[in-house]
């Protein structure tokens, strides 16, 4: 494998999980070059102030941040200890006032029990999940009545482009496929938003009021 290779591979590994003191680097770029699409992402959820919320593959943390202005309590799940440490760091105060609750775990077996949150972001996430269906599951099981769940992807054809995408795991399914996924795990598509992002394009896919 060549040198330029070699990077690609261990930047798509990061992207998925980062880890150690290039994971933290990874996680300060996640959140500015995913700003626009995670701040969209948030307000989609159209969070009343005083609801429970929760961000599945928070990264980098903008979307706890975002959320935390805007709900009264907020979990993030994360599979990466070293994005948990990050988050702890910078959330602190919000942690220590329970507020923040961070939980180490995977979106297809979510450490929170049944209907405990009534709104659920995931942006970029689920390009690092090979089982849909035990994930929208586990998303459909957490969710209260009349939640809502906005599921941000760039797009899969735009995606498809990239090698270094291709070449290194990512799942690039088509919107028609997580569409049908979202259905069959009783979360139908209720708005589909598209808008131009890093030179890419986005979508958010919003299920509920459930
Ligand atoms: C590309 S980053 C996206 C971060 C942020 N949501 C954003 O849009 O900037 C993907 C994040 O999802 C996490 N992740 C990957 N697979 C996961 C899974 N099965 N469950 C929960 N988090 C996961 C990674 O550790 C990483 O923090």
């Amino acid at each position: 494998m060549g040198l330029r290779d070699s990077f690609q591979a261990g930047l798509a590994r990061q992207l998925g999980h980062p880890s150690g003191l290039r994971g933290r680097i990874v996680g300060a770029m996640l959140n500015r070059r995913n700003r626009m699409a995670v701040v969209k992402a948030v307000t989609a959820l159209e969070l009343s102030g005083a609801e429970t919320a929760l961000d599945i593959g928070f990264g980098g943390g903008l979307g706890l941040s975002l959320l935390l202005r805007e709900a009264a309590t907020v979990h993030g799940v994360d599979i990466s200890a070293t994005m948990l440490d990050r988050a702890r760091g910078t959330f602190g105060a919000e942690v220590a006032a329970g507020r923040l609750r961070l939980h180490e775990g995977s979106m297809t077996a979510l450490p929170l029990d049944d209907g405990a949150v009534d709104a659920i972001v995931s942006t970029n996430t689920i390009y690092f999940v090979d089982d849909l269906g035990a994930a929208f599951a586990e998303v459909a099981r957490v969710l209260a009545p009349g939640g809502r769940f906005v599921l941000g992807i760039g797009d899969p054809e735009l995606m498809s482009r990239s090698k270094m995408l291709t070449d290194n795991g990512f799942r690039l399914r088509p919107v028609g496929e997580l569409k049908t996924a979202l259905s069959t795990a009783g979360l139908p598509v209720t708005r589909h938003e598209q808008f131009g992002h890093s030179g890419l394009g986005f979508h958010l896919l919003t299920s509920g009021p459930r």
